[in-house]
């Protein structure tokens, strides 16, 4: 079993990274594969809606590692976000790159877990927490929980380093999210994945 990360802080290395890197470490020890793909350092477009990603199911710019994250998601059995907390949100180019990996193609994405993880210095990170977690639930990923909403604080790695209880729920994260891919792995043979309603869109228009 394998596990995508998305590292979403221009920082390669940084506080979001040190937050992904304790979670990837217990799904390793627990037998799962994990990748983290720094994906927030290039310019990366925001979404321009032109709808042609939900016939072709990828994105119509090629460039920036937005397809090829499309296709790794395809292939994982689980996804974990991370992101630093800016003016108490995701950070811009994370969210125009989920945008455009989420829309249009997330069907492939149903019933692998889910959980986002986010890095601040001091305050925001509940708030960025929420916003990262309605890509998953829309389209019907299992959010992974931990002992507290998933976030970290510090300003440099080092301090990171310091929130013990930062660094604890990235453990219970990650052994949770381990549990969770055991069993729906386990239970997928005797009781297969739901067979849902064709969605209906009915855009506030009565
Ligand atoms: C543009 C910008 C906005 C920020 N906004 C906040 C904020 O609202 N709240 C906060 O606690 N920290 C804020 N920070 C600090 C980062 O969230 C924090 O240092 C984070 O841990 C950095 O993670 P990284 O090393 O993975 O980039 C901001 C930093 C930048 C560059």
């Amino acid at each position: 079993m394998r596990v995508l990360m998305l590292n979403g802080s221009p920082h390669k290395n940084g506080c979001t990274f040190t937050a992904l890197s304790e979670v990837a470490a217990q799904l390793e020890r627990e037998g799962i594969e994990t990748e983290i793909v720094h994906v927030a350092k290039k310019a990366i477009r925001g979404c321009i809606a032109c709808g042609k990603c939900q016939t072709t199911g990828h994105c119509v710019f090629d460039d920036d590692g937005v397809n090829e994250c499309v296709d790794k998601l395809k292939a994982a059995d689980g996804l974990v976000v991370g992101s630093p907390v800016y003016y108490a949100g995701p950070n811009g180019v994370l969210c125009s790159f989920l945008d455009r990996m989420f829309f249009g193609k997330s069907a492939a994405y149903a019933y692998k877990p889910a959980a986002a993880v986010v890095s601040c210095r001091r305050g925001g990170a509940s708030a960025t927490f929420d916003r990262l977690n309605k890509y998953f639930t829309i389209a019907n990923m299992p959010v992974v929980s931990s002992q507290y909403w998933n976030s970290v604080h510090g300003n440099t790695p080092d301090e990171v380093r310091q929130d013990l209880e930062g660094l604890q729920i990235m453990r219970t994260l990650g052994l949770n999210m381990a549990w969770l891919l055991k069993c729906i792995e386990l239970g997928r043979k005797t009781y297969p994945y739901p067979k849902r309603e064709d969605p209906v869109m009915t855009n506030f228009v009565r």
